[in-house]
């Protein structure tokens, strides 16, 4: 059983337009789609799930569909908040939150003290989220950091990057599940997913449901982890991060 999933929840467009719906529709859909795989994964006992809501190059589709995104972001936050504290699931935010409106940030910030100390998954939200803007960040805080005199540039190592990125303390994603039949990260949790396995799933995100993430954690308990070592060799286990 993989530890932590991420998900790239894909294809919500595809689905609505071979339906002859509009997009929005799809992504309506696609939070329903999100709602019985936080059950699921909840019930199958996965610790962290990191879902990537919207990406930093997301604000390049139309300003309707952008808003739309918002909408629903607010309107999942508002409707699920409470049943997600209930169930004990830890909501963690990953991504900028300086582009976002203030009443966004207020919902985000909401939901990660409300949870903060529940001990069920954790449930990650990568919202505004990029990984190459992720690392420039964490980069950026440590040159401060050496400008200031506080650290030895030296002493810098990939353990300590990995500590400045917005998922520090959460272990690498194990498996990264990519909806739609796209067959790429697309910004995601690159860092992260150095020894991440993936399984990419030919249907789109509205579609995705309990026998689906089962599917895609059988294909996962199928492969086989070498983390760069050796078959049948003793693992002596060299400061792997993020684990
Ligand atoms: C995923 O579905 C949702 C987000 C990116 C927010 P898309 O909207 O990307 O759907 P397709 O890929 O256009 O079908
Ligand atoms: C990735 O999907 C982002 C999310 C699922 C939030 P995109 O649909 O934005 O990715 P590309 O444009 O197909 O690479
Ligand atoms: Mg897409």
């Amino acid at each position: 059983m993989p530890r932590h999933i991420g998900i790239i929840m894909d294809g919500n467009g595809r689905w609505a337009a071979g339906r002859g719906l509009p997009r929005f529709e799809g992504h309506r859909r696609g939070v329903e789609a999100l709602r019985r795989t936080i059950r699921a994964a909840g019930d199958l006992g996965v610790g962290f799930i990191t879902i990537y809501s919207f990406s930093s190059e997301n604000w390049t589709r139309p300003p309707q569909e952008v808003a739309d995104l918002m909408g629903l972001l607010k309107r999942f936050i508002r409707n699920d908040l409470a049943d997600l504290h209930r169930s004990g699931v830890r909501v963690r935010v990953i991504g900028s939150r300086d582009q976002l409106a203030p009443d966004i940030r207020a919902l985000l910030a909401e939901a990660e003290e409300l949870t903060q100390r529940n001990t069920g998954m954790t449930l990650v939200v990568a919202f505004n989220y990029g990984s190459r803007q992720e690392i420039a960040s964490a980069a950026k805080r440590l040159a401060q950091r050496v400008a200031r005199g506080e650290l030895d540039a030296n002493a810098i190592d990939a353990v300590m990057l990995d500590a400045e990125l917005d998922t520090a303390g959460i272990p690498d994603p194990d498996l990264i599940i990519r909806t739609s039949g796209e067959q790429r990260l697309s910004n995601f949790l690159l860092w992260q997913a150095a020894y991440a396995e993936f399984v990419f799933m030919p249907m789109h995100w509205p579609d995705f449901d309990r026998s689906a993430l089962e599917a895609a954690i059988r294909e996962y308990a199928g492969r086989e982890r070498r983390f760069g070592g050796v078959t049948g060799a003793p693992a002596t286990r060299v400061a792997m991060i993020g684990t």
